[in-house]
């Protein structure tokens, strides 16, 4: 854990809105998955999605990560980055047909999620390896937003079309290497693992798919967000993962690659977001703290109900009080927190938000034409990577080289 005094002297140093990692507790929790789940082929493939930080990245390809990433500019970035193309996997969604033309030339493996695209590749791609994402109808995540599979998903083939699928194989003899599940972001229910790789592993039959290599069971493994939430117990979980796995490869008659896929786990709580008050007001009955940075810097409170600890850094015994917390932009939903308790909060005070670390910088935007924040990687105490904000000036100088053929 960075220290409150740290965090302080990096927002006065940097300047906020600033986004700051503890590289360590990424790999940390990259190599605590190594331990929870004592599966000898275990493989890990970091979400890319949940944050592209390249500091982040560099640590996790030095510790061996293997990549999940869903576009072609994610793979691409992967590949500059210097991990190998067999440790990255593509798991498309609704690809259109220049983009599995740029991802197939790269020879990274494809995670093929919609019978649309299989039939294409049967008549196009003959002999072409990949893998298959199945829906597992297990309903489970933090929000509704986050659960990828069951009735109102459009991720995965559905487990009832494995004859056809099995048809188009053949028909385009194709090797079928790996399956692949994702059931949702934040699972709240250890069962709902179990289930999910259950029904994998139920198709998984060398009837059904004779080459196959790994299974992929997604990530969607949650951390705590609320203050006082219980963590899961990972060493329970992973003992019956494995050993539910090892089960499988018996009756499968070959020991495969088991494969996870977490984001937020690795990344969530390394993260947090510094900003600064500027405007205190009260609306009637509200007292409003408005700060310098907004949701499209942040945007999980407004999208998902997320919740967020906020600590105020520069005040944290003063007396207590509720306060929306809100940001810079015009919007009314712009808000971090809506009547939370904090220590009094003054303005300039320096608050911190905490468990930014996963989709937090990465869905954001420049909306309202505010830069995204700054980013600082701190491992051993010493930053070992700084992305600078975008001056607002900077940022038009961008704006306008788009358009400046018009
Ligand atoms: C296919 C796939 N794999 C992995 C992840 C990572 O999920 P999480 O960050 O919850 O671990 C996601 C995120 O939704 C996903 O869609």
């Amino acid at each position: 854990m960075i220290s409150n005094t740290k965090l302080l002297e990096l927002a006065a140093h940097y300047g906020t809105p600033l986004f700051v990692y503890d590289g360590e507790q990424v790999i940390n929790c990259y190599r605590d998955l190594y331990d929870f789940i004592p599966c000898p082929t275990l493989q890990i493939h970091y979400a890319l999605k949940a944050n592209y930080n390249i500091g982040l990245l560099k640590l996790l390809r030095d510790a061996g990560s293997g990549i999940d990433a869903v576009s072609p500019a994610e793979v691409e970035l992967a590949l500059r980055l210097g991990f190998a193309k067999d440790k990255i996997i593509y798991t498309a969604n609704n690809m259109t047909d220049a983009e599995f033309d740029k991802v197939c030339a790269t020879g990274v493996v494809m995670n093929i999620g919609s019978l649309s695209r299989l039939r294409k590749i049967a008549g196009t791609r003959k002999g072409m390896k990949l893998c298959l994402r199945f829906n597992p109808d297990v309903c489970d995540g933090d929000s509704i937003h986050t659960m990828t599979a069951g009735a109102l998903t459009k991720f995965g083939i559905l487990l009832s079309d494995v004859e056809e699928v099995k048809a188009l194989v053949k028909e385009g003899d194709l090797h079928v290497i790996g399956l692949h599940e994702h059931t949702g972001s934040g699972l709240q229910h250890a069962e709902s693992v179990y289930t999910a790789m259950g029904k994998l592993m139920d198709i998984a039959t060398p009837e059904n798919f004779p080459e196959l290599e790994f299974l992929d069971f997604g990530g969607g493994f949650k951390v705590p967000y609320q203050p006082g939430e219980a963590r899961i117990d990972y060493v329970a979980m992973g003992a019956k993962i494995a050993s539910l796995f090892a089960d499988f490869c018996k009756r499968y008659g070959k020991e495969l690659v088991m494969r996870f896929e977490p984001g937020k786990y690795l990344v969530a709580e390394s993260g947090v977001l510094l900003t600064e008050v500027n405007t205190l007001k009260r609306n009637r009955e509200r007292l409003i703290a408005g700060c310098n940075s907004g949701f499209p810097q942040l945007i999980r409170p407004m999208l998902y109900g997320a919740y967020h600890i906020i600590d105020n850094l520069s005040n944290p015994g003063g007396p207590r009080a509720l306060y929306d917390v809100c940001g810079n932009i015009c919007e009314t939903g712009d808000r971090f927190a809506e009547q939370r308790e904090l220590p009094e909060i003054r303005e300039y005070d320096i608050l911190a938000i905490r468990n930014a670390g996963a989709y937090c910088y990465s869905m954001g935007s420049i909306y309202n034409l505010r830069s995204m924040p700054g980013e600082i990687v701190l491992k051993e105490g010493k930053v070992i990577y700084q992305r600078k904000r975008l001056t607002d000036s900077e940022m038009i100088d961008a704006i306008l080289k788009e358009g400046a053929d018009y």
